[in-house]
């Protein structure tokens, strides 16, 4: 039988619960490494505070009761303060929190732990409030990285809550490399040197996929718009000398490593295998071939008139010609007459009116 109605809703409910209990110890990991951020930032600004404060309360004079006045204050309980109070900014709400949490630490480290354990940053995030661990170790407990603690992820990569009391220790890999470990490389990457705590993973020659060495000959797979020759090494593929043209009609090929690109034809082009009016297939329209250049044909230089009716002029241009009317002509619906001169009009103007006294204006 299937689920009934109150089956189901435990179901959901219980997926709730789970879900809720996942975020909270994702959400609890998180403030474990944010935890040790903030201390670290503490120890951070409590060392700057302890060097501003040191030029402070001294005049520039060197008497004898200057110097005791100094060296008193140098382990006072005033200046712990004042570098206390300079530990956060206002608004860190983690900080200050932490701060006031466990000042009394301050204090002990102030009077009676500082000349044993000069570290601030080791006794107070590390040893004693523990929200942060030694380098190259993480979690509750501080347990090595992966490889050692030395060389986390041996060196190529970073161990995840390195240094803080979260994290689960494994590896992000650098660029090149991969596995748990980071002693792998990636595809396109050779191991030049490697053993079991050591890889040094090397870039393969750009006309490899894969490779064991970082010549074209040291290809186990070419790349795309690569192939193996006669010695086995990887060489471009000349993709413009196949017999018909990847490219475009209007357009050339250009073969570059491992690729080629298209480019357009000169405009005088029909078809071309280069770049310029010498490098034509055939001439476009307009144009002819005049010593292997493609030229513009001068169409109002030919024997038969290509323009014409009457008072109409030829003007050649690039790939072809115009027809327009004479000066002293103009165009009117397809015919060139003749422009009227200023008194002219006002003469048919005046004969208009004449003729016509009662025509529309
Ligand atoms: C404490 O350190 C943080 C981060 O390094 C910095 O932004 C902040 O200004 C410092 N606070 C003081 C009072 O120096
Ligand atoms: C691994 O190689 C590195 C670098 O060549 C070397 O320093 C190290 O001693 C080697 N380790 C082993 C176990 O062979």
């Amino acid at each position: 039988m299937l689920s009934t109605g109150p089956e189901l809703r435990l179901l959901r409910l219980l997926s709730c619960v789970t879900l809720v209990l996942l975020f909270q110890v994702t959400d609890a990991k998180r403030d474990l490494k944010s935890a040790c951020t903030t201390c670290q930032q503490i120890t951070d600004n409590f060392s700057k505070g302890f060097d501003r404060t040191a030029k402070q309360n001294f005049g520039g004079g060197n008497t004898a009761w200057e110097e005791r006045k100094l060296s008193k204050y140098e382990t006072s309980e005033i200046r712990l303060m004042e570098i206390v109070e300079g530990l956060c900014e206002s608004s860190s709400f983690e900080c200050n929190r932490m701060v006031e949490e466990h000042e009394e630490h301050f204090e002990t480290w102030w009077f009676k732990r500082k000349t044993k354990h000069p570290d601030l940053h080791k006794w107070f995030c590390i040893e004693t409030i523990k929200v942060c661990c030694p380098k190259g170790t993480f979690g509750p407990d501080c347990n090595a990285c992966v490889g050692s603690s030395e060389r986390p992820c041996h060196g190529n990569g970073m161990c995840d809550g390195d240094r803080t009391r979260g994290g689960n220790g494994k590896c992000s890999c650098n660029h090149g490399y991969e596995g748990e470990s980071c002693l792998d490389c990636i595809d396109g990457y050779f191991n030049e040197v490697r053993n079991d705590t050591f890889s040094l993973c090397t870039e393969c020659h750009s006309s490899c996929k894969t490779c064991t060495g970082a010549t074209n000959q040291d290809c186990d797979e070419c790349k795309e718009g690569w192939e193996e020759d006669e010695q086995e090494a990887c060489v471009d593929v000349n993709e413009c000398s196949t017999e018909s043209s990847p490219c475009k009609e209007d357009q050339y090929c250009v073969n570059t490593e491992g690729s080629y690109s298209c480019k357009a034809c000169d405009r005088v082009c029909s078809g071309c295998t280069g770049a310029g009016p010498d490098k034509c297939q055939a001439c476009a329209s307009g144009y002819q071939d005049a010593e292997g250049t493609c030229t513009d044909i001068d169409e109002c230089s030919q024997s038969e008139s290509v323009c014409t009716k009457e008072h109409q002029e030829c003007v050649n241009n690039k790939g072809s010609y115009v027809c327009i009317c004479s000066s002293g002509y103009e165009e009117q619906e397809d015919e060139c007459v003749q422009m009227m001169q200023p008194e002219q009009a006002e003469e048919s103007e005046a004969s208009e009116t004449t003729t016509s006294p009662h025509g529309e204006l």
